[in-house]
């Protein structure tokens, strides 16, 4: 069934467990996250970027999601990844997204605000849920120092400020983690993440969570982080899927042998999250 964001992540705050939110560009991945989600009994956030509606067409994303989510058994939430246009965001909620992210994190904290209090405005009016962020997530080969992290990640009391005055449902924050494949280890500021949940009490947000350590994950998620986002893990089980078939049987042209084992790889990938996450079970 479609719910909002909302139901999904005020549930996973109350209870004390994250809930995957998913990239997708096409139906294969959609398919293989769907039926892991009905598999584990999980909740699931399928979510598009802006790169997505751009490569497959909203309409395209937003159908697909649709005819999911009414199949399926499990509560699916349609939500917009890194929203960063007025438009794109408007464009989500005209065709049935029931969650959508305004990124400012790249403003100063009055402006970032001020564009997210415009869209919580119109998003809650017509009754989908939004995300924000607050702070900046590194890049996969920083090495942060101890200065760039305060001007980086998360302040805890312009958090406070932030959620108070826009009115946001969840929140990103900025604890270490980047998006992408990692060079090295990513070193999570469990501490400040603490901090911001205590003061905060509302569904906390993780980007760039493909890569992390599992006991990383667990222990974010016992502090309080309601919603990961997961891209990159989902790209390289495709692709190596897909890869494996071109390698091992070059004479294959037909397109559903290619993305058979690529749908099976995925599948297991997002199965796993969602035991990790400690969502399954819980729709
Ligand atoms: O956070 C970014 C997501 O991984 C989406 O990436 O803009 O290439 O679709 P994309
Ligand atoms: P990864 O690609 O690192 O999993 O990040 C995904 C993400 O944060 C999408 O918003
Ligand atoms: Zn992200």
């Amino acid at each position: 069934m479609l719910v909002t964001g909302k139901q999904i992540l005020d549930k996973a705050h109350k209870e004390g467990y994250a809930v995957g939110a998913f990239n997708i560009n096409n139906m294969e991945i959609l398919q293989a996250i769907i039926e892991a989600a009905e598999e584990e009994k999980a909740p699931v956030i399928i979510q598009t970027s802006e790169g997505a509606i751009k490569y497959a067409g909203i309409d395209y994303l937003s159908t697909m999601v649709h005819l999911a989510a009414r199949k399926a058994s499990v509560p699916v939430a349609l939500h917009l990844d890194h929203g960063t246009t007025y438009s794109t965001i408007i464009s989500c909620i005209r065709n049935g997204y029931t969650s959508v992210m305004i990124d400012g994190s790249h403003h100063p904290l009055d402006e970032n605000i001020a564009v997210t209090k415009e869209i919580v405005k119109i998003a809650h009016a017509c009754g989908v849920s939004v995300e924000a962020e607050l702070g900046r997530l590194g890049g996969v080969e920083d090495n942060i120092s101890v200065d760039e992290k305060d001007a980086m990640f998360t302040d805890p009391d312009e958090a406070v400020r932030f959620v108070k005055e826009t009115g946001v449902d969840y929140l990103a924050i900025a604890i270490g983690t980047a998006h992408g494949k990692y060079r090295g280890e990513p070193k999570l500021d469990f501490e400040r993440l603490d901090t911001i949940k205590k003061l905060l009490n509302m569904p906390i947000v993780l980007h760039g969570a493909s890569g992390v350590p599992e006991d990383a994950i667990k222990k974010a998620v016992s502090l309080g982080i309601n919603k990961i986002n997961i891209d990159t893990d989902i790209r390289v089980a495709f692709t190596e899927g897909v890869r494996s078939v071109i390698i091992n049987k070059p004479e294959e042209y037909d397109p559903r042998k290619l993305c058979a084992p690529a749908k099976e790889n995925m599948k297991k990938v997002v199965k796993e999250k969602m035991r990790l996450f400690g969502c399954s079970g819980k729709a």
